[in-house]
């Protein structure tokens, strides 16, 4: 059977984006015999306005059946009134959730044709090329107890930082995996110096590289330090590795070493499934824009770039992917921009459909 792939587009410039990503998929079975079984379906405020919920029961069953889900983006300000159970966002984190897509992959990569796009000086941002890894499912966004109490009179706000070593094995072990097929060095963040969580990532981290990765070079670094140095010299690292909290902060950070939202594409992969590939979502990092949503306005490379991510993570067509990004790196070096990649200094920005277009040729 061909892989399968069901595409869930979502809100404001989800479809508009997506709609490029699916030329390319056809283009694969056109040019390079690689053919994917895609069906489509409904999420965010689109399956609100038809379900009545952001994510039908059969869309959750279907997507725990394919090889990958690419998602677009949800959400919009015509749903931002509804009750906190059907808003769209539920939709995304009920599929990351019931799929259990415990490691989340969020590359900084610098094209050199956008390095001034940085806010960091070009050298520093010039060719570089990060992964982060952070761990999705569990840690304080999760843990238990949580809640606002009473206490001594006043409120107190409480969130716990939990891990079971059976999270940090399995996300650790993901990262090593990644590092293999990279520059083969895991840098491992926490707060150790501070927190229990932190101390037991440590050492779980440090013995599943021990047992089971011994030829990858890791290290491990307070999340701290790490913010500093991720600004100072980001190529420094390959794969980092760290928690929900800290990853959520230092994927943000690395990202915008990079420059635009619209170049930001993200993994979040699970537990194999029977033939072997993971369960996994691609995604961009952006969302809806409802600013520049019907206008073509616009950048779909980011959804293009999930499913290189796609091709290299669950379809193993690591060739097949870097030819896409290598597309996608000629048509910025041939100047070619869509309005998020303007500078100061102007010029006549592309349409989402003209990007599309310029990729595939
Ligand atoms: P956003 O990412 O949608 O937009 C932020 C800014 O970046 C806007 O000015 C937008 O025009 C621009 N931008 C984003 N993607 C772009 C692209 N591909 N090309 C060119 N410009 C792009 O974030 P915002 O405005 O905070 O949220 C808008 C809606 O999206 C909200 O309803 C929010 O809840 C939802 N959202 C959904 C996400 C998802 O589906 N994963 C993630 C983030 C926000
Ligand atoms: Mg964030």
């Amino acid at each position: 059977a061909n892989p399968s792939i069901l595409i869930l587009a979502g809100d404001g410039i989800g479809p508009e984006v997506m709609a490029e990503v699916k030329k390319i998929i056809s283009w694969y079975g056109d040019k390079r015999g690689l053919v994917f079984d895609v069906s489509e379906d409904l999420v965010g405020g689109a399956a609100y306005d038809v379900h009545g919920k952001p994510l039908a029961d059969e869309t959750m069953a279907k997507a725990q059946e394919v090889d990958a889900v690419l998602l677009g983006a949800v959400g919009g300000p015509k749903y931002d009134n509804l009750d906190f159970s059907v808003k769209p966002e539920r939709g995304l984190l009920r599929l990351r959730k019931e799929m259990d897509l415990f490691s989340n992959l969020r590359p900084a990569q610098c094209f050199d044709a956008l390095a001034d796009f940085s806010s960091l000086k070009k050298d520093v941002v010039a060719g570089l090329d990060i992964m982060i890894v952070r761990e999705l499912t569990s840690g304080v966004y999760f843990g238990t107890p949580r809640g606002i109490f009473e206490e001594n009179g006043e409120r107190v706000g409480i969130n716990t930082q939990r891990y079971t070593e059976s999270e940090i094995e399995r996300v650790a072990r993901s990262a090593f995996e990644l590092a293999k097929r990279r520059g083969n060095k895991v840098c491992s963040m926490e707060k150790a110096n501070v927190m229990e969580s932190g101390i037991l990532w440590r050492e779980v981290v440090q013995r599943i590289h021990d047992e089971e990765y011994p030829e990858v070079e890791l290290s491990h670094m307070y999340a701290d330090n790490g913010a500093m140095q991720l600004v100072r010299w980001p190529k420094q690292f390959d794969v980092i590795v760290t928690d929900n909290l800290f990853g959520d902060i230092l994927s943000d950070c690395a990202a915008m070493l990079t420059g635009s939202l619209g170049m930001l594409p993200s993994a979040s992969l699970g537990a194999p499934m029977e033939n072997g590939r993971p369960k996994a979502m691609y995604e961009p990092v952006h969302g809806s824009a409802p600013d520049i949503a019907g206008q073509g306005k616009a950048n779909p490379i980011a959804c293009i770039l999930s499913f290189a991510m796609a091709l290299r993570y669950s379809f193993d067509q690591g060739d097949e992917a870097t030819r896409l990004e290598k597309a996608i790196e000629k048509v910025l070096a041939d100047g070619v921009r869509t309005a998020d990649l303007m500078g100061p200094e102007g010029g006549t920005a592309v349409s989402t459909v003209e990007m599309g277009a310029k990729i595939i040729e």
